[in-house]
């Protein structure tokens, strides 16, 4: 694990670990502020974010945008990555092999942030984070307390984009953050 900023950035920029490495336009790290009390944590990039570097930029993340708006969450407040950091091929789900590879560039994240919140976006990003034991529909909008870390998961905001109901779900889960003191 490397204990500042500039040191795993170099560390992941030439990453051939996996083999979504040789698709990849652009290493989609993370942004956001690197101090933040909460953070989100996605699946992978899909196009647009592989072609601008960053998370959460293309149709799903605007949608996300808009959510954040409704409740007030300021997306430079928060901090944004992704279970793994290149696109996978026709946006199919990231494979194990390649979660496994990605994932302690990920874990390096967390522990330079700190964040006092994760909120778990989708399935992939839960079953890496908390454990393959847990599904995203039984799961979603419960605030799950594990070393010292709360978790919140809720959908993926690309499931929202075809379920309206979802919207909603997304919208009450993220109101959490709001109504806890942390
Ligand atoms: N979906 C994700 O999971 N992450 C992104 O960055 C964009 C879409």
């Amino acid at each position: 694990m490397y204990e500042t900023w500039e040191e795993l950035e170099k560390s992941i920029e030439n990453c051939n670990k996996c083999k979504l490495c040789k698709m990849r336009q652009n290493i989609v790290f993370g942004v956001g502020n690197k101090n933040a009390e909460v953070m989100f944590i996605g699946e992978g990039p899909g196009a647009d974010e592989d072609r601008l570097g960053e998370p959460f930029v293309g149709k799903a993340g605007k949608l996300m945008d808009m959510a954040f708006d409704v409740v007030g969450i300021k997306r430079e407040e928060v901090y944004i990555a992704n279970i793994v950091k290149c696109r996978p091929p026709n946006n199919r789900n990231p494979e194990e092999d390649e979660c496994e590879a990605c994932l302690d560039y990920l874990r390096n994240q967390v522990l330079l942030v700190k964040p006092k919140i994760i909120v778990l976006l989708g399935s992939v990003a839960l079953k890496h984070i908390l454990g393959k034991e847990y599904g995203i529909t039984s799961s979603r909008g419960k605030v799950i307390e594990k070393k010292g870390i709360t978790y919140i998961p809720t959908w993926h905001p690309a499931a929202l984009l075809r379920d309206e109901n979802k919207k909603i779900d997304f919208i009450r889960d993220l109101k959490i953050l709001q109504s806890k003191d942390f």
